[in-house]
């Protein structure tokens, strides 16, 4: 699985505040208080000069600025996230969008979300805009890993200093192009593109144990040995091998996002946030079920699960219940599941040989079937109904809707995990998953055995059965 997960980047580790220009919702945010946990004698025993580095990158983008833009027009929102248009697949998939009727893309009140990882390529990136802009009437979008990897092939005009200054050039690419980089306001939903990068940290659960497996390199081995620490450039002594890019790239958020007019969010306020990168750990399989179960390590970031959680209580405290939707993108394993209040969906476009190897993990709402040309893009809100009232699909999220997530199992793996690496001793174990689908099955028959959680996926079953027996 995702092989190209393999290709990112940093080590742990500091994580103390710095101070941010006061901006509207974020200014009473307090960095200090993000779950991010601290161990600053990795590289940066004096936070000083990582912060003062960060506040000058700041006022970089500064101009960058924006402001709530208000589309009262959507009346539908659509996610998709890792499209890498370098595949002309998915180029030609892209293009022919706009030609379905299927699904009513020519609606002038359509608005699609792009969750990072379009392309590194600028021209690519520039095409896939220029398409999606022919399609749908907004498109808003925030990078992932792959946007911010210097092109040593690009043309001339193309070539960026570092990473940060190709952060600078996807965000004049967007605003000529007429891609929203800032929150957008549809009625009462709030559209709010939030900026993150992958750390070390980030991963809160133990390790799979070395003692038992031999052959899985160690999570800070995974990070050095990703594309995305090979290929992103950052100025010193900003750096992946501890949480200074993550802070840096949350810390934009600060300066890009502007809610400085906003007084309230209003009573009947509903979020939509999005990232490329993951806020939560629970968002992936537990490691034993990771073909690299370092994976982990290179996937999400905590400073944005730290905005997420501090925008949801604002919300909640105003209106109780669920009213926040958070989609991501990176991981390639399609998802929506609610943890603490907040519904997580992600959405993939992914590699063509994905689709070949592994589509049911692939597959969600619209985005599914054997037929790429009948994929679509997944509707996340509508203005009459708000978000999707059944639960979309993802075949993870399905399994953690019913199964308790333990990841103390550290000395087993699944058998597909477990063929690429090596019994160090009889601790070690093959997780028997027929077992564990057997077990599924009877859960799936006796929802009074599922976690809370279980509820939304009962209503999907049972609304199915109602479908079937009435045709
Ligand atoms: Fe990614």
């Amino acid at each position: 699985m995702a092989r190209h997960l393999l290709l990112f980047s940093t080590l742990a580790a500091v994580c103390k505040g710095f101070t941010s220009p006061p901006s509207g919702i974020w200014s009473a945010r307090s960095h200090q208080t993000t779950t991010a946990p601290c161990s600053a004698q990795i590289n940066n025993e004096d936070d000083a000069p990582i912060n003062n580095h960060i506040s000058q990158l700041q006022s970089r983008f500064q101009k960058y600025r924006s402001p709530p833009f208000h589309a009262p027009n959507i009346e539908r929102v659509l996610l998709l996230s890792d499209l890498h248009c370098d595949y002309s697949e998915n180029r030609e998939w892209l293009s022919n969008l706009a030609a379905t009727d299927e699904h009513d893309v020519s609606s002038e009140q359509t608005m699609i979300l792009i969750a990072g990882d379009v392309s590194h390529d600028l021209q690519i990136l520039r095409w896939t805009f220029q398409t999606l802009k022919q399609t749908f009437a907004e498109v808003a979008f925030v990078p992932g890993n792959h946007e911010l990897w210097l092109d040593k092939s690009a043309a001339e005009g193309d070539k960026c200093a570092d990473s940060i200054d190709k952060m600078e050039r996807i965000i004049q690419l967007c605003l000529e192009e007429d891609i929203r980089i800032g929150p957008v306001k549809v009625g009462s939903l709030w559209i709010v593109p939030l900026l993150s990068w992958h750390h070390l940290s980030f991963d809160s659960e133990p390790p799979i144990c070395s003692e038992s497996w031999a052959g899985i390199p160690s999570a800070s081995r995974t990070v050095k040995l990703g594309a995305d620490y090979r290929k992103t450039v950052w100025p010193h002594p900003i750096t992946p091998l501890d949480d200074s890019v993550a802070q840096l790239m949350d810390s934009l958020n600060d300066v890009i996002l502007d809610f400085d007019n906003i007084d309230e969010w209003g009573e009947d306020a509903t979020i939509l946030t999005f990232s490329h990168f993951l806020p939560r750990v629970e968002l992936l399989p537990e490691k034993r079920y990771l073909s690299l179960p370092t994976l982990p390590a290179c996937s999400g970031s905590t400073f944005l699960e730290s905005r997420l959680r501090e925008l949801n209580e604002k919300m909640l405290s105003k209106t109780g219940g669920m009213k926040h939707l958070h989609a991501f993108g990176h991981s390639h394993l399609a998802y929506d599941l609610v943890v603490e209040d907040v519904r997580y969906v992600h959405v993939p476009l992914a590699y063509p040989r994905e689709w070949e190897q592994r589509r049911r993990s692939l597959e969600i709402g619209t985005m599914a079937g054997d037929e790429g040309h009948r994929r679509f893009p997944v509707s996340i809100w509508e203005k009459d109904t708000n978000f999707p009232s059944e639960w979309l699909g993802g075949w993870w999220s399905k399994y953690y809707t019913i199964m308790k997530r333990e990841p103390h199992r550290t000395k087993e793996l699944a058998p597909w995990v477990a063929r690429r690496f090596k019994q160090r001793n009889s601790a070690a174990i093959v997780e028997d998953f027929n077992h564990v689908k057997m077990e599924m099955k009877h859960k799936l028959q006796h929802p009074s055995h599922w976690n809370a959680k279980g509820t939304w996926y009962a209503e999907k079953e049972t609304m199915k059965d109602k479908k079937q027996n009435a045709s």
